[in-house]
């Protein structure tokens, strides 16, 4: 297994099964100090610098309440719009990351550009971790999802995902690439025009892979273990709330999970979605047994601080 230490974490592509392992086995030792709402100083004198191109509420967040806990610092900014990067002088990423490196000892970064990350991982001589790069991929965010599949059910082989929502989406890329290492099922269920694509299809499949794809969440749903939800109406990033009215779209129900259709999934069939939702997951199901969402929001901190100690060399490996 490759050393975290100094690493990037920017892609699910080729993240070994025994990766996987370490960093659950690490998040695992870390999970009693969120759990008692403690703090430790494992990262004490480390500081993360946060570069948010797009907007965050979780992942963002998440990063910044795991260095808090692990006794570092964090800086940065949560909108292009206040950087040089965001306004006349469109400062590149090669340039921002030159001074980044300066200011801290890893850098998460969004950014609506597919590989953006990955080109500042190139620039930078710190750890850059990917917080979702545009279509590309969510690699925290399904190490996130995977981990609490396995304290809500024990563990990821032998189970059956159910995928739902836009396949474009970055936390479908990198729950595709993240299930080749596993043995499970993925079964995919998007609007024709949001579906996987040939080309990534026949990636997976490449890894052993196969997903099925069904046109109604009604036909798998009693097959599933893990429902794993996306919107398929995408919020318009440049309208306000108040502003967007009556242009929002409503989700067919196809693609929605709603407490009447719970009846026909596994008693211990669990609903996991990254949030934000829009009305593919009504608020009603959030008090059933199946809903997890809200323990993915708190793994997702155990996540982060397992993956900054790694990747910051607090840990052995
Ligand atoms: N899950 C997720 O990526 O949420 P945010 O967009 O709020 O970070």
């Amino acid at each position: 297994m490759r050393s975290f230490a100094g690493r990037d974490i920017l892609s699910l592509k080729g993240f070994e099964r025994a990766e996987f392992e370490h960093v659950f086995q690490v998040a695992d030792e870390l999970e009693p100090i969120a759990r008692a709402r403690r703090s430790t100083d494992l990262l004490a004198g480390k500081t993360l610098v946060t570069a948010f191109y797009q907007p965050s509420t979780r992942t963002r967040l998440a990063h910044e309440a795991a260095m808090h806990r692990l006794g570092g610092n964090v800086l940065g900014f949560s909108d292009a719009k206040m950087t040089r990067a965001g306004d006349f002088y469109q400062e590149s990423i090669k340039d921002t990351v030159h001074m980044l490196e300066y200011y801290g000892d890893a850098i998460v970064m969004r950014h609506f550009q597919q590989g953006a990350p990955h080109e500042a991982a190139r620039w930078a001589s710190i750890p850059v971790i990917n917080a979702g790069d545009g279509w590309g991929e969510h690699p925290t965010q399904v190490l996130t999802d995977l981990y609490t599949v396995r304290r809500e059910l024990g563990q990821v082989d032998g189970l059956t995902f159910l995928c739902i929502g836009d396949m474009r989406m970055r936390t479908m890329h990198s729950i595709g690439y993240a299930l080749t290492q596993f043995d499970a099922e993925m079964i995919a269920v998007a609007p024709p025009e949001m579906s996987l694509t040939e080309e990534f299809t026949a990636e997976l499949a490449a890894q052993n892979l196969d997903v099925r794809q069904v046109d109604h969440v009604a036909e798998a749903i009693g097959e599933a273990d893990v429902i794993y939800m996306e919107p398929v109406v995408q919020a318009d990033y440049t309208a306000s709330r108040d502003e967007r009215g009556e242009q929002v779209g409503t989700t067919p129900e196809n693609y929605r999970v709603t407490r009447e259709l719970l009846r026909e999934a596994k008693s211990d069939a669990i609903v996991l979605h990254s949030l934000p939702r829009m009305d593919e997951l009504p608020p009603d199901v959030d008090d059933t047994r199946h809903a997890r969402y809200w323990e993915e929001a708190y793994y997702g901190v155990v996540m982060r601080m397992a993956l900054l100690s790694l990747v910051l060399g607090a840990q052995e490996r």
